[in-house]
C-alpha cells in the first residue's frame, strides 16, 4: 500500500451490489496464443451470462491496448504492467458486482498468479485457450504470424517471444476437438455454482 494514502470505507459494498444484481461477481481470465480464439470463446461466454440475466463486461488485449494501456509495447516487462493494470480495472469491476470476462495473451506464469492475488483466488477462474501454435499460425486471422515470420514484428508470443502453458489452470479448452458452443458448455457448467444465480 502507498504510504500516507488511506483507504476510505464506503457504505456501499460488494455484496450489496451482489445482492441488487442476483448473482455473485467473477473474473473468467482467458489466455492462449493470439488467435487462439480467446475473444471469440469470451465473447459467446457472454451472450450466455447476458441471455441468463447477469451483468457483466469484457476487456480485450487488442482494445484495451488502444486505449488504457497504448503506452505500453511487447516487452517482458510491459507485458507485466499491461496485465498489471487490468487485473486492477478487473478488480474494480468485481467489486461492482460484474462478471468480468478478460481475454490477454498473458504469457507469463507470473503475472497470471499475480491476478490472482489481486482479485483474490476465490473470485479467479483461469481458462486455458489451448490453441497449438501451427494452428494459430493457419488461421492467422490477423496476419500477423505471416508477419512476424518476415521478421516484422519483435517479441511475438509462439515466434520469437515465449508463452509458459498454465499447469494447472481450472478450465482447459482444446479449440481444435471443441466447437465454440461446446466450449461455452463446459465453462457454462464450470462456473455455475461460482455464479449463485438466484
Ligand atoms: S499480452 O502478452 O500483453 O497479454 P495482449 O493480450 O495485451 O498481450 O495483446 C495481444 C494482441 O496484440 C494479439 O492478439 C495481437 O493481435 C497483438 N500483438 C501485436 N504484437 C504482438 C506481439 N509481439 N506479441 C503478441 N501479440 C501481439
Amino acid at each position: 500500500m502507498q504510504k500516507n494514502v488511506v483507504p476510505h470505507q464506503f457504505s456501499v459494498g460488494r455484496a450489496e451490489r451482489n445482492t441488487m444484481k442476483g448473482h455473485k461477481s467473477l473474473l473468467l481470465w482467458f489466455t492462449g496464443l493470439s488467435g487462439s480464439g480467446k475473444s471469440t470463446i469470451a465473447n459467446a461466454v457472454e451472450k450466455e451470462l447476458v441471455n441468463n440475466g447477469m451483468h457483466t463486461y469484457t476487456l480485450d488485449g487488442d482494445n484495451v491496448r488502444r486505449g488504457l494501456n497504448n503506452n505500453l509495447s511487447f516487452s517482458a516487462e510491459d507485458r507485466t504492467e499491461n496485465i498489471r493494470r487490468i487485473a486492477e480495472v478487473a478488480n474494480l469491476m468485481v467489486d461492482a458486482g460484474l462478471v468480468v470476462l478478460a481475454a490477454f495473451v498473458s504469457p507469463y506464469e507470473k503475472d497470471r498468479e499475480n491476478i490472482k492475488q489481486i482479485v483474490g483466488p476465490e473470485n479467479f477462474v483461469e481458462i486455458f485457450v489451448n490453441t497449438p501454435l501451427e494452428e494459430c499460425e493457419r488461421r492467422d486471422v490477423k496476419g500477423l504470424y505471416a508477419k512476424a515470420r518476415a521478421g516484422e514484428i519483435n517479441n511475438f508470443t509462439g515466434i520469437n517471444a515465449p508463452y509458459e502453458a498454465p499447469v494447472n489452470p481450472d478450465i482447459e479448452i482444446d479449440t481444435t476437438q471443441l466447437s465454440v458452443v461446446e466450449a461455452v458448455e463446459v465453462i457454462m457448467n464450470t462456473i455455475e455454482n461460482k455464479l449463485g444465480k438466484e
